[in-house]
């Protein structure tokens, strides 16, 4: 029998969601692989996590924009012999402005990073987790995966890729003993504001935000899409619109509405089921 503990790989360890996403697994005593490019912030949470938990914690410092970069990660897990049974898929960024006016270079490195990473990752890393019947896949998407985002509209459309990838392989993982769980958390403290250069956005300007800790303690919490999720989802933007509609906010009741109608409407048109049978081999 193979006593080699299975780590979890955490990409975007080096602040935020993922940061506190890693003190979760970290306390949980889940060995760890820290992914992201600020190698020093990196060094510094694992060797806080191995004093604290006495944990293998190891750190593989990468752009993950770069070309194949994801190839590297993998490889490098390999090389060093790591078992993985679970991947958080949670490194990404967001940009504010208009599409006219933003930089065609941040916007690639941001597909790069939110989709192609992400992806290239789950493709290299999930099949040895079959193989062994035994894993978890959480990426982090964002309640942006609902609908479109003018001023941020590659961030929107790269979260609803992650979404749709997310629930299509839940689908064609189910009975594996591999579990998928897609986050979508709403604005949150964290690096991201001032990375996507957004602390003027209506979104967030004036709104006190959830933590990174109460999101990430939630999304390891969170075990799979099931349609109890769902509903717990649905019912606490209801409430949300409710609580416009009491404090006389018509337009913000309004544009909550209209955004509960656009989960249903996603989530309405064929079940994941019909589309599995749909599409089916
Ligand atoms: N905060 C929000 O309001 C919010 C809401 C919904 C969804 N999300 C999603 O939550 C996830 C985590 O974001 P956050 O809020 O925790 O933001 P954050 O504090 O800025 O953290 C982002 C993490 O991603 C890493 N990262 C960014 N670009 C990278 C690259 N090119 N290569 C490797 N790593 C990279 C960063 O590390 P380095 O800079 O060291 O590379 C950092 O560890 C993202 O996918 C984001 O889209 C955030």
């Amino acid at each position: 029998m193979n006593s080699t503990p299975a780590f979890s790989v955490v990409t975007g360890a080096s602040g935020g969601i993922g940061l506190e996403i890693a003190r979760n697994l970290a306390a949980q005593r889940r060995p760890l692989v820290l992914v992201a490019r600020s190698a020093d912030k990196l060094e510094s949470l694992a060797a806080e996590l191995r004093q604290r938990h006495g944990i293998r914690v190891e750190v593989i410092a990468i752009d993950l924009s770069a070309s194949r970069a994801a190839d590297q990660v993998a490889a490098e897990i390999v090389r060093r012999g790591t078992v993985v049974d679970t991947l958080v898929n949670n490194a990404g960024f967001g940009l504010f402005g208009k599409h006219v006016d933003t930089q065609l270079h941040d916007e690639q490195q941001m597909i790069d990073v939110n989709i192609t990473a992400l992806t290239r990752l789950t493709k290299l890393l999930l099949p040895a987790m079959v193989e062994r019947g035994r894993g978890r896949l959480l990426n982090v998407a964002s309640t942006a995966a609902f609908q479109p985002g003018p001023y941020m509209a590659v961030y929107y459309a790269t979260k609803a890729y992650v979404l749709s990838y997310s629930e299509a392989l839940a689908e064609e993982l189910r009975g594996t003993g591999v579990t998928v769980t897609v986050l979508c958390p709403g604005p949150t403290t964290s690096g991201f504001q001032d990375k996507a250069d957004m602390h003027d956005s209506a979104l967030v300007k004036g709104k006190k935000l959830p933590s990174a800790k109460e999101v990430a303690d939630y999304a390891v919490k969170a075990k799979d899409i099931d349609a109890q999720t769902r509903y717990e989802h649905l019912a606490w933007m209801c409430n949300k619109a409710i609580d416009f509609v009491t404090a006389g906010e018509a337009d913000k009741a309004m544009r909550w509405l209209c955004f509960i109608q656009g989960v249903l409407w996603t989530h309405s048109t064929f079940t994941i089921e019909e589309m599995r049978d749909h599409n089916r081999p």
